[in-house]
């Protein structure tokens, strides 16, 4: 939830540090700084806002500085302020961190007990402290980092320089994302891959409990075990292959453009846009040969035989597309699925056997919450799968198997693409398993196919609708609250919904099950109170009706997402058209006109739609 950056190499640091934290600023924006290394030793910048904040207290024209970290940070402890933006410093030690330190009040207290006075209120602190202490009781500066890590308790990913060693930078990575970006003779650090894209495409993806140290020349990876142990997990040297056990160099297939905004004036909408390409993409290499899929994930025949549930957590607009895939699997496979939003899983009794199998689904990869849902599934004996966005992820890399959803950058903090993608991942999943389960006879599971085929062609034709939705959003901007109802397999979208409106607009919504509405939330319409019905002609389509009817008896004004709008126009104030789809793949198409009248929501409620108030991107703590 918040984004590093580190540099060396023969570039002018400062304005590659800049660059990298603009393309970061997504993780997280209470506050922003850098570091770097001239002549005057140890320079310090940084201050409470935004990155273009931070911009203006630079010295212009940049210093000579060939090494540096910057920050941009999402609060955890201690409230956005100048003194509690990172980098953080002690005796020219300076430290940037994303993560959590779960013991820094003991930490504190034991160094204040030395004499150390802290100048901010943050965990992170305690870091480069505890290194100049070590250092001070006579460890060399990579053992005193070393014994440092091993003092703390929780998750970090950590960018580390001296002034005492100008010719190193140090990152560190335990339970929060970092890449190493490999240059020609130029090496870079990063939470995340768009940070440096225009400068490489090959990053090495750390894993926890990996030190990198880089020189202007090499980098080299180390295990964090004790001080005074160095055995190299290898060496890249830029331009060269490394060295037999060399870390392994991915090379991305991203363009910087694809995590730019390509015209759009919201990275929100663009990717509202890239659905029709990242659907297609996520289900290309499964269409033609759907039934490889399970095998190659790893869930052979016998497992698939064997299985008797399968179990699901996620959170947010992950924890939706769950619901939607609890729909379809029951439907086309007959298999039990319990889905759970990961944070109440991870922490009860679960009751999982080792013949179930476990779904994470995640965009990030690195959702805190679904990370521990996913390692308790394990520790249980459950196969786990993870269907998620970002290669290298740590969900990615502890599950036992991955499904990646193809939707590129997800730049935005209100997930649209990946949500899509996930339910073609999903929705492949449920096919291929009703297939092996004999559940789903080949002619049905080829008219699944086809229509998936199409899919894209149609959420092109549901994107039509982009313009009545800002009509619609123009007459609602006003509303303090809204409701959001669905039936059966549209319940989730009706969730989904009511969560992109919130979240973009900061209007009060609910979504709820359109059956549900006599049970109490009923007594909350009223003259004028917006309510979205998603309404597909489906065998749900008449009790639904009879639903719009009595909000409408009451005042209600009701928006209506429809393939059938004949029989609407005259009972609904809004009907917005979608193609019709079988009602598994409905979901697809039901949530574009939802996202897009939350974006036009929020950009006509004047908000920074790309970066909503009090969120992040990926949520990295619990
Ligand atoms: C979605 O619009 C939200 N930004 C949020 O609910 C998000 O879906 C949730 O935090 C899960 O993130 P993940 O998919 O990266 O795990």
């Amino acid at each position: 939830m918040c984004g590093i950056v580190g540099y060396i190499g023969g570039r002018s640091a400062l304005p590659v540090l800049m660059d990298g934290l603009k393309r970061l600023e997504y993780r997280g924006y209470d506050s922003a700084g850098v570091a770097y290394i001239n002549g005057n030793g140890i320079e310090i910048k940084k201050t409470k806002g935004r990155i273009e904040d931070l911009r203006k207290i630079l010295p212009l024209p940049a210093p000579e500085a060939k090494i540096g970290v910057g920050h941009t940070r999402w609060a955890t402890h201690g409230a956005p302020s100048d003194r509690n933006a990172h980098p953080h410093v002690c005796g020219g030690i300076v430290v940037v961190h994303n993560g959590i330190i779960e013991n820094y009040r003991d930490l504190k207290t034991r160094l204040a007990s030395e004499g150390h006075e802290f100048a901010s209120d943050t965990d992170t602190e305690v870091i480069p402290r505890l290194i100049s202490s070590h250092m001070q009781k006579g460890l060399p500066f990579e053992d005193a980092i070393k014994k440092t890590l091993s003092d703390l308790r929780g998750s970090y990913a950590l960018g580390i320089m001296s002034q005492e060693c100008p010719e190193k930078l140090y990152a560190v990575r335990n339970g929060s994302p970092l890449i190493i970006g490999v240059g020609l003779d130029e090496f870079f650090f990063a939470s995340d891959i768009p940070a440096f894209l225009q400068f490489t495409k090959k990053f090495i993806f750390l894993e926890d409990g990996q030190m990198c140290i880089m020189s202007r020349g090499q980098a080299r990876l180390e295990p964090l075990e004790p001080a005074g142990s160095s055995k190299s997990m290898g060496v890249v040297i830029p331009g060269k292959t490394g060295v037999e056990d060399g870390p392994k160099v991915v090379e991305i297939d991203w363009t910087p453009e694809m995590a730019e905004k390509e015209g759009y004036d919201y990275f929100m909408l663009k990717e509202i846009y890239e659905q029709p390409g990242t659907v297609r993409d996520t289900m290309r290499e499964w269409l033609d040969n759907p039934v490889t899929m399970l095998d190659s994930l790893g869930i052979t025949p016998k497992m698939i035989l064997g299985l008797t549930r399968l179990h699901i957590a996620a959170c947010g607009t992950s924890y939706h597309a769950a619901l939607v895939a609890k729909y379809i699997i029951e439907a086309l496979a007959h298999m039990p699925v319990d889905v759970e939003i990961a944070s109440e899983f991870r922490h009860r009794e679960q009751l999982i056997e080792k013949n179930n199998l476990f779904i994470s689904i995640t965009q990030s990869g690195e959702t805190a919450d679904t990370l521990a849902a996913q390692r308790e599934a394990s520790k249980k004996g459950a196969f786990t799968l993870t269907i998620c966005n970002v290669v290298g992820s740590t969900a990615s890399r502890e599950a036992d198997s991955v499904l990646y959803t193809r939707a590129g950058p997800e730049i935005g903090v209100a997930s649209t693409k990946a949500f899509t993608a996930q339910l073609a991942a999903l929705c492949l999943i449920a096919i291929v398993l009703g297939m092996k389960r004999g559940r789903l006879i080949a002619a049905e599971a080829e008219t699944l196919i086809s229509q998936l085929r199409k899919m894209p062609l149609l959420i092109e034709k549901a994107l039509a609708c982009e313009q009545q939705t800002m009509e619609i959003a123009d007459r609602i901007k006003g509303s303090r609250s809204m409701l959001y109802l669905g039936r059966g397999i549209n319940y989730p979208i009706a969730l989904e919904g009511a969560l992109k409106l919130k979240e973009i607009s900061y209007i009060h919504a609910e979504g709820y099950p359109a059956g549900e509405m006599k049970h109490g939330p009923i007594a909350l319409i009223e003259s004028g109170l917006p309510v979205v019905v998603v309404a597909p002609m489906n065998n749900l389509f008449e009790k639904t009706l009879s639903n719009i009817e009595e909000v409408k008896a009451r005042g209600g004004r009701v928006i209506v997402i429809t393939d059938e709008p004949l029989g609407l126009r005259a009972m609904a104030d809004e009907v917005i058209e979608v193609p019709p789809a079988h009602t598994a793949l409905s979901p697809f198409l039901n949530v574009i006109p939802l996202q897009l009248l939350a974006f036009w929501s929020g950009v006509l409620n004047g908000n920074d739609v790309d970066k909503p108030r009090n969120l992040a991107k990926s949520v990295t703590v619990e």
